[in-house]
Parts: structure tokens; sequence; C-alpha cells
């Protein structure tokens, strides 16, 4: 199972002072090192958190797959054209929501959808559409002709009832398999975290995971030591 990882936060930090640091491009290669097996990113309508350069840069400096998250307006599907990544996964997005709140309507938006597709494909980009896992959105997948759906797991992710927890995973589950018969390949993600992951990753037909915001969380619990020790070092020898 291939992992993705999504470094959205990593410029999320970097524009709370809208600086350098902490810098994408090294964000990204040490994600590759470590055994990353494509770099996610979402240019958010907003520019909230990556910006055009980043994802220019990555383009240029990463060596596995780039993967951009995106929403379906004009100007962000012209510049995905332009930047042509590996990956597009289309998603719905809400000017206010925190983070993608849910999966794309695939029926509601049929034709809006199968353009968008049609215009990435042609410049080689493999497209992806992140839907809810419901029966009725993989068929409309299908229909649309694409090859690859990421099923949203967020739901599964916020059950807070063993109830719910059980009912999300069976739903994801089921849907999985549904979508693998048919033939598409299947990715997963959203709120995925170190405790949660193993029910979803013991899926094995799953391809890939698209896991963000709980690696940069952890990232900066276990790298504040080093970075404190760093910092405890220069200005200790300066004052000697
Ligand atoms: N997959 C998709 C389609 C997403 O929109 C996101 C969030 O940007 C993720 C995966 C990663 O979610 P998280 O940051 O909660 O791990």
């Amino acid at each position: 199972m291939r992992l993705g990882v999504n470094i959205d936060h990593i410029a999320s930090l970097r524009q709370l002072r809208k600086g350098k640091e902490p810098n994408i491009v090294e964000a990204a290669l040490i994600c590759e090192q470590a055994g990353a097996d494509s770099i996610v990113v979402h240019l958010r309508e907003d520019r909230r958190h990556i910006q055009d350069t980043d994802v220019l840069l990555l383009r240029k400096a990463i060596t596995t797959k780039l993967n951009l998250e995106m929403s379906s307006a004009e100007d962000i599907v012209r510049f995905c054209e332009k930047v042509k990544p590996d990956q597009a996964t289309i998603v719905p997005e809400k000017r206010q929501e925190v983070t993608t709140e849910g999966g794309l309507d695939v029926l509601k938006n049929f034709y809006k959808i199968v353009r968008v597709i049609r215009r990435l494909e042609k410049r080689n980009i493999a497209v992806s559409l992140f839907i809810d896992p419901i029966k009725e959105q993989i068929d409309a997948c299908l229909k649309l002709g694409v090859h690859r759906i990421e099923l949203h797991t967020g739901h599964y992710a916020n059950a807070r009832t063993p109830h719910s927890l059980k009912k999300n995973l069976r739903q994801i589950k089921e849907a999985v398999y549904y979508a693998h018969n048919l033939g598409l390949h299947v990715y997963a993600g959203h709120g995925l975290d170190y405790n949660n992951v193993g029910a979803i990753s013991s899926i094995n037909v799953i391809e890939e995971l698209n896991i963000g915001y709980s690696i940069v969380c952890r990232a900066a619990i276990i790298g504040l030591f080093n970075a404190v020790a760093q910092m405890k070092k220069i200005i200790t020898e300066k004052s000697i």
C-alpha cells in the first residue's frame, strides 16, 4: 500500500508569518527519504496554505509523484493544466470550511466534472475523484470513465461512539470492495492518524492512503527535542 503525504500544513505554519520557513521543498524531500510514495498538496482557492510557487517548485524538485488536490474552479484547472502534476485529485471546496468536509457529489456535478476530467486527461494527468463511500457515487464515477477514486474516511475518523465507528468502517469496506470489483483503483484518506489507520490499512485492496494533518502534528512533537537541543547548543556555545 502506497503512502501519499499531504504537506499542506507545513505551508500553514509558514503562512502564519508569510516567511520562508518551514521550507516546503525541504519538507517534501524528507517525506520522500522517509518512504512517502507521493507528495500531496491542496492548492485551495483562497491560497490559505499552499501557494502557486510551491506547486511549481515541488513539480521540479520531487522524484516521487506529485498529487495536486484541487477544486474544479476554472483558474485552478488552468493552473493544473500548466503544471501537469502526475495526478490530480478533484475535491469539493467551500471557502468557510476548515478542511475538506466530504466527498464530491459526482451525481449532481456530473457534466462539470466530466469536462474537467477530459481536459486534464488530455495533458496525461491521472485523475482521481474524492468521494464519500457510497455506491451511487462510485457508479457515477464509473460512468464518467475515471479509473481512480479516493474514498473519504473523515466520517470514520470523526466517529465518537463504537457503534458509529463500526458503522462507518463497514461502509468504507463495502465501498472499497464494490469499487475494486468494478475495476477501479481505490485510494482512501482524510482524518487518518496513528490510532485509526490500522483498520483502514488492513483493507488490502486499497492501493494508496493520503495522510497529512496527523503526520505534521506528530512531526512537531517528535522533532521538538532536537530543535530545542540544537538552539540550546548554539546559544551556549556563543555565550562562552
Ligand atoms: N485526501 C484528500 C482528498 C484531502 O482533501 C485531504 C486533506 O487535504 C487528505 C487526504 C488528507 O487529510 P488529513 O490532512 O486529514 O490527513
